[in-house]
């Protein structure tokens, strides 16, 4: 019988026999639910000995920090934004290989993280929102799962300087979605679709530039408030849009246009390890279309995916 006001009071009960009265906690805050939800659970622990560090790498969706700010700030999340824009572009330039672009993110994740919480004094102990299937499959070490390097688990800085504050290990994602409910974590944010690490970066195939990132964030905005607005949203597992290097031929009144191709991407599954695409409505496909081509002009082309997991995966890199 799993109460979810139960498991909430045994959580913060747990972090503060496991933290005392003077430690201090820091947290790594990724905009997903797990680390949304573990800063706010944190935050009723611990009050302000909790520093949440939210890096802004320049590869989040439009308007996800500001997002972030205002569902935290509110509830009593200590929070500080780091805006690492700069040196993450800087890094991925000229780098097209996706293992390289992820390998990059993540080392320059680790560098933001530990130039800022340097600033920020001692911690004796470092938060993670790991869930249980994270242990597992972290335990397990193979699997499609892992064909991509992925750095959610055990990804941060030197862990072994911390104490790790793990109080989701043992939680499954619905469960952490009923706690979030509790401590008041907005819908929006609560009821989020993964969205992976590395972020934009593996959206924007080959090399990223500013200027990719900013015509990616503005088809990926259409797709997925459309999404929302047709009631669409919920029944996805995880939606997303690619910009492809593609150009490709259009007209445009009498002009001749060579424009880029955006992929849309939409999948149901249960585990993230297979994956059905999911059958969107034509009309609504075809009302995303029209409103990508309308509104963003460096698009002349739209495809849907229209292939599972096997063979392909849900990111594009
Ligand atoms: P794939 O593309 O492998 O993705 O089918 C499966 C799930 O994992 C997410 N994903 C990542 N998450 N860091 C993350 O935190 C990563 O490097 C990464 N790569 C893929 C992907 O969005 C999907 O939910």
């Amino acid at each position: 019988d799993w109460n979810a006001e139960h498991i909430v009071d045994e959580l913060i009960g747990g972090v503060r026999a496991q933290v005392g009265d003077s430690g201090r906690v820091l947290l790594g805050i990724s905009g997903g639910v797990d680390s949304s939800t573990l800063a706010l659970l944190l935050a009723r622990a611990v009050g302000d000995r909790l520093t949440a560090v939210f890096i802004d790498h320049g590869l989040l969706r439009l308007g996800e920090r500001e997002q972030v700010e205002a569902a935290l700030r509110p509830l009593g999340v200590n929070l500080v934004t780091v805006d690492a824009r700069d040196e993450f572009l800087g890094q991925l330039a000229g780098v097209s290989d996706p293992e390289q672009k992820r390998k990059i993110i993540g080392r320059e994740f680790i560098r933001a993280f530990e130039r800022e919480t340097a600033k920020l004094g001692e911690f004796e102990f470092l938060a993670q929102g790991t869930l249980y299937p994270d242990v597992i499959e972290s335990a397990g070490g193979e699997g499609a799962a892992n064909i991509k390097s992925h750095h959610n688990v055990g990804g941060l800085p030197d862990d072994v300087k911390f104490k790790l504050v793990e109080p989701f290990r043992t939680l499954f994602k619905d469960e952490v979605r009923e706690i979030a409910r509790l401590l008041g974590l907005p819908d929006h944010i609560r009821m989020r679709h993964p969205f992976p690490g590395p972020g934009l970066a593996i959206r924007v195939l080959g090399e990223v530039t500013e200027e990719k990132l900013d015509i990616l964030k503005r088809v990926d905005d259409i797709f997925i408030s459309g999404l929302r607005e047709f009631g669409l949203y919920d029944g996805c597992s995880q939606a997303l849009a690619v910009l492809t290097p593609i150009q490709s031929v259009g007209v445009m009144g009498d002009e001749r246009t060579y424009s880029y191709t955006a992929a849309l991407r939409a999948v149901t599954t249960d585990d993230f390890m297979t994956a059905e695409w999911a059958r969107l409505p034509y009309e609504f496909l075809a009302t995303m279309s029209n409103r990508i081509v309308n509104q963003v002009h460096e698009i002349n082309r739209v495809v849907y995916d229209i292939t599972g997991k096997p063979p392909a995966t849900i990111e594009w890199e």
